[in-house]
């Protein structure tokens, strides 16, 4: 199939730059990215790029080269659907709160939606590709809500899941690792996997597309990130055991990886994983393995995220111990919001989790992200105080302070707490021997004043 027109439901942070990059190697192929939320469309139109809703190194560069010549981005998703030969959904898939599986299982509302919105606009044969991290056997239901669709069109729906990382999303893209295509075996099966390998054999070597069946590729997606999220945990669990022993984690981080069966990566202890997906994506997986009847399976992923949430509250209470033992002030400064350095991401961050946890033993806690809003911060906060309820609300408003720079927190507390390993922090070294403080991401060389993991 000639491919002239994509269209990508989904102006996320796996829609924008994924179809950004897609428009650069292509520029004789129209991409247009749709979104139900129309301020989001707006940022990305914005003339201003600072605006544009995704903080990526090198992104706003590659919209410039793009934008309104072969890259668009629309609130007009029937024409986008209509138009196009090749259309990603690359929609969020939270974990559910309500229903069966809720806590566990991926909430499928948005992904479904976007099928029933494809099979209402598509007016002739599509090729529809889950993007989304999706439990295995989801394309099964998108075919059949695609099967319902009145005009009769066919569909082939292909599992083309995303394996970048926030923060070198863009470098990413460029250098995958692998593509991973899964497509059925039919002919027009076969067809549809050919014509997305055509994509991106423009930049990808050929030896890094991998074609599978359509469930392995959905269940390779939760897999990999089950076990990049379990070797933070290996790591983090053996920190605990480093703090007691005077053994020192990077020391035995740097020893367990020149194993070259281990390998080096992944192996950063920290205040616990953050991001979007690793928690959700293990919990979709450990429900899969229940589903199927695998309880000791599902008990052995499940450990994976009770060990990032005892890291987070460990931490915690490594402050609140030197503070009460020391006779000090229950105020802290936050040194950094977003899940890990280089995003305005800070969706499931360890620095929400700690700052509440301090807020519950009593503390004033001073907040400083380069990145991360004002305004995210706060409903950062909000939103864990609304779901445990242990706290009273006037609290958050009294007891947080977000600062617009790292001098006016550091003039604040006498404890700070590095949480974010931005670049920036790495000068507190220099002269700040009058303040106490944890490093909780191993960024700072260890001195009498400053406590490593
Ligand atoms: P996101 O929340 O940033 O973006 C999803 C977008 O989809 C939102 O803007 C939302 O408004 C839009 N949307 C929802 N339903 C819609 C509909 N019916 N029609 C049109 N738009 C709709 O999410 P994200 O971080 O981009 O993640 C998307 C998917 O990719 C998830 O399944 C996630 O697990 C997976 N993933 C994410 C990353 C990452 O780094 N964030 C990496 C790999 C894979
Ligand atoms: C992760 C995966 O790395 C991507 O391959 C995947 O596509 C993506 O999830 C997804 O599906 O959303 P991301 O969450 O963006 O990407 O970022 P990571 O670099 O994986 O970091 C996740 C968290 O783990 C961060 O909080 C980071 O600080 C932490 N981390 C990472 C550690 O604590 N130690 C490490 O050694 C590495």
């Amino acid at each position: 199939m000639k491919v002239e027109k994509i269209c990508c439901i989904g102006a996320g942070y796996v829609g924008g730059p994924t179809m950004a990059v897609i428009a650069l190697k292509w520029p004789e192929i129209n991409v247009t990215v749709v979104d139900i939320d129309d301020d989001k469309i707006d940022m990305w139109n914005s003339d201003d790029l600072s605006q544009i809703p995704v903080y990526e190194p090198g992104l706003k560069d590659i919209i410039k080269q793009t934008r309104n010549k072969n890259l668009f981005f629309s609130k007009n998703i029937e024409k986008a659907i209509d138009e196009s030969q090749m259309i990603f959904m690359a929609v969020n898939t939270p974990t559910k709160q309500t229903g069966k599986g809720a806590g566990m299982a991926s909430d499928l509302t948005y992904i479904e939606n976007s099928a029933r919105t494809i099979a209402s606009f598509a007016n002739s044969h599509k090729i529809v590709i889950e993007k989304s991290t999706l439990p295995v056997r989801t394309a099964e239901k998108i075919k059949e809500i695609l099967s319902e669709s009145k005009n009769k069109f066919t569909f082939e729906v292909l599992s083309n899941p995303e394996f970048l990382a926030e923060g070198t999303a863009i470098q990413d893209l460029f250098k995958s690792d692998r593509v991973l295509i899964g497509g059925e075996s039919t002919k027009t099966g076969q067809e549809a996997v050919q014509s997305l390998v055509e994509i991106y054999e423009r930049w990808i070597p050929k030896t890094k597309i991998l074609t599978v069946n359509v469930w392995s590729a959905e269940l390779s997606k939760l897999a990999s990130n089950a076990m990049l999220a379990q070797r933070i945990s290996s790591i983090n669990a053996l920190s605990a055991l480093c703090e007691v022993t005077g053994a020192k984690i990077d020391e035995v981080s740097n020893a367990i990886g020149y194993d070259h069966r281990i390998g080096d990566k992944f192996l950063k202890a920290s205040p616990g994983f953050g991001g979007s997906c690793f928690k959700k994506d293990i919990l979709n997986l450990v429900y899969l393995c229940q589903f199927y009847g695998l309880d000791e399976v599902a008990e052995f992923w499940l450990h994976v995220v009770k060990i990032n949430d005892f890291q987070r509250e460990r931490l915690a209470k490594k402050i609140d111990n030197y503070v009460s033992a020391n006779n000090l002030n229950k105020e802290v400064g936050v040194l950094g919001w977003a899940f890990k350095k280089d995003t305005n991401d800070s969706r499931e961050s360890s620095s929400i989790h700690i700052t509440y946890s301090l807020l519950e033993k009593g503390y004033k806690v001073n907040i400083y992200d380069p990145k991360v809003s004002k305004n995210r911060i706060m409903e950062d906060i909000n939103e864990v105080r609304n779901f445990k309820k242990t706290i009273n609300p006037d609290l958050i408003i009294d007891n947080i302070i977000i600062h617009n720079s790292i001098k006016d927190l550091e003039n604040s507390s006498l404890v700070l707490i590095v949480l974010t390993e931005w670049d920036e922090f790495k000068d507190l070294n220099k002269s700040k021997e009058d303040k106490i403080i944890f490093d909780f991401r191993n960024i700072l060389e260890e001195k009498e004043n400053i406590y490593r993991l």
